[in-house]
């Protein structure tokens, strides 16, 4: 099949190629998943270049290799499609089913096929059917970054009537937590570069920020009940200061001198800082589900890309300037 493959950490052209790699055969209780789109993440461009502190770099080293990936690595951490073949036991899933997918660590959305467990007891991969309706370029924005988007607005505790201020609002995780934020009742302020601000606030923001302004609260005009930071830019300082007494600020990149300042922050102001990764249990499905049903969710594609073109996409990937989902198209 034809896969797009990484040989070695470092920049786009230096470590993809385009190239072939062995179909996956299901093993039992498998699904083989034909790919029709999967999406280039923030995640798969720090994979690829292991771009990592070194107290997460070490642990991904030891899994996919140290200085090189240990073998070919296909990326890709979500993936739309239709099911080609099912292993022995598998009831859920039928061929021709239209699914989208969560791979976690397994990776390999940027390839033409992928075998993944149709039911997974550890909840580390994810296969379910796609929004009827949805484009499989749609369906795959949902298994990644809706997931994690849903559990930072639920780890804040966003409630009806809140002020959320969503840190890197116009991303791919940004644009479902405005979105979120919005259909639990909040009012949102969501920060990013000046050119997506028109887009932020036709998802639901109802104020926008740029990127330099040093006083999230303008002067205490507003005062937040939870800052949720996206980017791994977040400023700390300038979000808690933003945030009310009791507030929460939670990161999705917890970086270790900023979990001493949320504890001294905690001693010394009462805000409080959360942190974790999202779930792919059938309660987090659940909730993906029902907000789609709701019509809450409209996934923002900023760019598409072939797989030929995946060092194009990795490119505008982590760009300055990329905005909402990057989507490859397979197939
Ligand atoms: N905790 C976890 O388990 C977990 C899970 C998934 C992802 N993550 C992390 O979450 C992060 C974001 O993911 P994503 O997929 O949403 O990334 P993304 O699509 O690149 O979105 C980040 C957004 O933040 C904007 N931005 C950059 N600097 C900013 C600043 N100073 N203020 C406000 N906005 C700024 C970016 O704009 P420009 O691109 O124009 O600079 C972009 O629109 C990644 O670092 C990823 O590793 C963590």
């Amino acid at each position: 099949m034809k896969a797009a493959i990484a040989t070695r950490y470092g920049s786009p052209k230096e470590s993809l190629r385009v190239g072939d790699a062995p179909k996956p055969r299901p093993d039992a209780g498998e699904v083989l998943i034909r790919v029709e789109a999967a999406t280039v993440s923030a995640g798969d461009t720090e994979i690829r270049q292991m771009a990592f502190p070194w107290y997460f770099g070490l642990g991904l080293r030891a899994y996919f290799g140290f200085f090189r990936p240990r073998r070919p690595l296909i990326l890709g951490q979500d993936l739309a499609g239709s099911v080609e073949a099912a292993g022995s036991g598998v009831t859920k899933f039928k061929p021709g089913d239209r699914v989208m997918a969560f791979t976690g660590l397994k990776l390999g959305g940027h390839a033409e096929y992928a075998c993944l467990p149709a039911d997974d007891d550890k909840h580390e991969y994810l296969v379910a059917p796609a929004p009827k309706g949805w484009s499989a370029a749609e369906a795959t924005t949902l298994p990644f970054a809706a997931f994690e988007a849903i559990f930072f607005v639920d780890k804040a505790g966003v409630k009806p009537g809140d002020e959320v201020l969503i840190v890197g609002g116009g991303g791919s995780i940004g644009t479902f937590a405005i979105q979120i934020a919005r259909a639990r009742g909040a009012r949102v302020t969501a920060v990013d570069r000046a050119d997506k601000h028109a887009m932020m606030r036709e998802i639901g923001a109802d104020h926008v920020l740029d990127v330099g302004v040093r006083d999230y609260s303008e002067g205490g005009a507003r005062q937040f009940d939870s800052v949720i930071g996206i980017t791994a830019r977040t400023p700390f300082g300038r979000s808690v200061r933003a945030l009310r007494r009791g507030g929460v600020i939670v990161l999705a990149n917890p970086w270790i001198n900023l979990l001493i300042r949320g504890l001294i922050v905690r001693i010394t102001s009462g805000k409080r800082l959360r942190l974790g990764a999202a779930g792919h249990a059938p309660a987090d499905l659940a909730k993906v589900e029902a907000l789609v049903a709701d019509g809450a969710l409209k996934p923002v594609i900023g760019e598409t890309f072939a797989l030929d073109d995946i060092v194009a996409a990795h490119r505008y990937a982590e760009s300055v300037g990329k905005t909402g989902n990057v989507v490859l198209k397979i197939g």
